[in-house]
């Protein structure tokens, strides 16, 4: 019945009413303009209050097409004050945990369709490598695999019981592919990418969610061997519409169709992008109003045939009968709001979500700290100890890209580590606070004004001066205290979209902070509250112990506060690599193998924390590492298990990490790839044995004409607890052809 009433909607349509149908638009401007003249099908960056204007003005429309809303809910409702704002998603990822992912899309899900809202722009499933990238908190990190894991997860928990429950958003995969590999980490430039090289690294993850039926993916915005992404019909119609069978519609990012004409120079007007962007394979165009006229005049000029738009239309109705939209228009339901929105239960669903993000990388024994002795004094010192907004991230109403909750989420929401010590700690200790430094100033932008469009610049961050002061201040709280937690990092405003960095160590005045405190010879607890890892100065790599939070979302702080006085174990791990200086990008594990030469001149090569690297309040042995059988058939499993024994004395929720090597490739190839993993919990002073399986399908190379097959010959399984080469216990297996 959904393609007959596709088919009769479509056939009472005017041209304009499809190219209208096209438009995704921006209701933070003029929406009578967007919904009645350019006929929109959908709108993004949508206040309550425009929401409920633009429904009233669809019903004044001729076919009265319900409008699809979209959103970018990114880890929780970006822009509903008091919304649940979990960690960022490059936080999360560090659980290594499905489950956990799917129950964080499906709160989202309940929280977010209250609202108005049928669509969220997440999850990003772009491969972090390059760091000085703008958005790597947006990522699950470094590894296809991991990234498909918890990228299927969360679509699946958006989704919830499918696009006719009342309770689902539509997921969005984005952004398809390959805009994180953009030249020095530069946001939206060119990305050096081959086909094989897409297919190796960066498709698994889409090609995986489009398999299992994700509805909407979203484009990036770089070209590719001089084609942009928006005009790249290979992929965008061959690849994923034909090959992967994709049936669900393709968005471009914002006014992608446009930068062909005023940024990229390859449409001489907008009647040849809309042309080019249709041909390609894109369904709905995102931002770009001028679209509405270009299509129109591509029409009569015979660059475009009306039945390509058809084609694109089609998909988009699709959506909407499914979604159930002409029966129900989904609008925001305010009792519903009122019963979910920060619900109790989502709060405390945030703080677990949280303690699971916070990966522990060194500890000479500090930690956990003895919640039991009589008198403590804890100076909680830092820019991010006490600051919501670098505590939430992006993505959290926090950065001015909404102008509806100009203060953000409600500060009592948010539990930051200097509330979170402040809440733990036995009544009789102490805890105090210094800022000790500032991370930025805020410095109008060099490059002008406006932007090409007219549209105003924000300022731009720059690095803050040591404030001698505040400096001071901390020192005097260090030398009185019997820990100092030192909590540094970034701000939002060095991260997102066009802000990445040309550097990635800690700015203003906190190298000179954690040189003043470790002078103090106090033990010193450096938490990391950062968008993406930075660059650690001697003195915080001499800390007793740094725990690594990333942006840990509302219930961060005392998530943090929980691990360091031993609450909770710590259990997270590394989603990517971390490197000692900026000029070792890319560090990823999976680099591929036989580079000669594996230093710099001045510089070793190795990460300083690698991809899959975490600690535990105890000592965890892995041992008897085993292969059911060493001759494994093409269509077969490799069934390995290896024993993990607690030698300490707290339990431990221990990630057991598979790597597979070929041994002798065709290709080179990566010198380890992650394949499976198991997360047991493992109880003090005893042995568990651990069983984890890998298809041999899945050990799996691109061969130099471009076809994923799997060589038969010699592999290696390895197990351990990190992709670090000295941690892995291996066993030897062989595929038969
Ligand atoms: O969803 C985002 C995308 O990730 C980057 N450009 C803007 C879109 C809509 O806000």
């Amino acid at each position: 019945p959904v393609e007959a009433r596709v088919d009769d909607l479509l056939g009472r349509m005017t041209l304009p009413e499809k190219v209208g149908q096209m438009l995704q638009l921006d209701a933070r401007n003029d929406v009578k303009e967007i919904v009645s003249e350019k006929l929109a099908g959908s709108i993004l960056h949508t206040s309550p209050a425009k929401m409920l204007e633009a429904i009233d003005l669809v019903a004044t429309t001729r076919l009265q097409i319900p409008l699809l809303t979209a959103e970018d809910c990114i880890h929780g409702h970006s822009f509903w004050p008091g919304a649940t704002i979990f960690p960022s998603q490059l936080a999360m990822a560090a659980s290594w945990d499905p489950a956990l992912l799917e129950r964080v899309g499906r709160v989202t899900a309940v929280e977010v369709s209250t609202t108005g809202i049928h669509q969220t722009f997440s999850p990003v499933l772009c491969i972090a490598r390059d760091l000085r990238w703008g958005r790597v908190d947006e990522t699950f990190g470094e590894d296809p695999f991991l990234i498909g894991e918890l990228g299927s997860a969360m679509i699946r928990g958006y989704q919830g019981g499918g696009l006719s429950d009342p309770t689902a958003i539509l997921a969005t995969a984005k952004h398809f592919a390959g805009y994180s590999e953009t030249q020095g980490g530069r946001d939206a430039s060119e990305a050096d990418l081959s086909p094989r090289k897409l297919r190796s690294w960066f498709l698994p993850p889409f090609e995986r969610v489009a398999r299992e039926g994700c509805r909407v993916f979203m484009l990036g915005y770089q070209s590719m061997d001089g084609v942009p992404i928006t005009a790249n019909k290979w992929l965008l119609n061959d690849v994923l519409k034909q090959e992967w069978g994709f049936a669900g519609t393709l968005v471009t990012d914002w006014d992608n169709v446009g930068r062909m004409v005023w940024e990229q120079r390859v449409c001489a007007g907008y009647a040849e992008a809309a042309a080019v962007a249709v041909r390609a394979g894109n369904d709905q165009v995102m931002v770009t109003p001028g679209f509405f006229e270009g299509a129109l005049e591509a029409v009569e000029r015979g660059l475009l045939q009306e039945q390509e738009i058809d084609a694109a239309v089609r998909r988009i109705l699709r959506l909407k009968f499914e979604l159930g939209l002409f029966e129900n228009p989904r609008a925001p339901d305010p009792v519903r709001q009122r019963a979910v929105i920060g619900a109790p239960e989502h709060a405390e669903f945030n703080l677990e979500v949280a303690r699971r993000s916070l990966v522990l990388l060194r500890n000479d024994g500090v930690l956990p700290i003895d919640a039991g002795a009589r008198f403590k004094r804890i100076a909680v010192i830092g820019p991010n100890a006490d600051d919501v907004s670098a505590q939430l991230g992006d993505w959290a109403g926090n950065s001015g890209q909404v102008d509806w909750m100009p203060d953000g989420h409600p500060r009592e929401l948010v539990e930051t580590v200097l509330d979170g010590f402040r809440a733990l700690v036995p009544e009789r200790w102490d805890v105090t606070y210094a800022r000790g430094a500032e991370i930025e100033r805020l410095v109008p932008d060099p490059e002008g004004e406006t932007y090409p469009d007219g549209q105003p610049r924000p300022p731009v961050s720059q690095s803050a001066p040591v404030d001698e002061h505040l400096l001071e201040q901390a020192r005097n709280q260090a030398i009185g205290a019997d820990y100092a937690v030192v909590v540094v990092g970034d701000t939002v405003n060095l991260t997102g979209e066009n802000k990445s960095t040309a550097t990635l160590e800690l700015l203003g005045g906190q190298i000179a902070l954690l040189d003043a405190v470790a002078a103090t010879r106090t033990p010193m607890i450096v938490v990391l509250i950062n968008s993406k890892p930075c660059v650690l100065p001697p003195s915080a790599l001499g800390a007793a112990a740094i725990v690594q939070a990333f942006n840990p979302g509302m219930r961060g702080g005392r998530a943090i506060a929980e691990l360091a006085l031993g609450l909770i174990e710590p259990s997270g791990r590394m989603p990517l690599s971390v490197p000692r200086h900026v000029g070792q990008q890319p560090v990823y594990y999976n680099q591929i193998r036989g580079q000669h030469g594996t230093r710099y001149a001045d510089l070793t090569q190795e990460p300083l924390f690698v991809f899959g690297e975490g600690l535990s309040y105890t000592t965890l042995v892995y041992s008897d590492i085993s292969v059911s059988s060493p001759i494994v058939p093409m269509g077969g499993f490799i069934r390995a298990r290896v024993t993990l024994t607690n030698t300490g004395e707290r339990p431990a929720l221990e990630t057991v990490q598979v790597y597979v090597s070929d041994l002798v490739s065709s290709v080179t190839w990566a010198v380890r790839e992650l394949k499976a993993y198991r997360q047991v919990t493992v109880p003090p002073g005893e042995s568990v044995t651990v069983d984890l399986e890998v298809p041999a399908a899945d050990c799996s190379l691109v061969t130099a004409d471009g076809r994923r097959v799997v060589e038969p010959g010699d592999f290696e399984l390895q197990a351990g607890p990190s992709s670090r080469e000295r941690d892995l216990l291996k066993a030897r297996f062989t595929i038969t052809g």
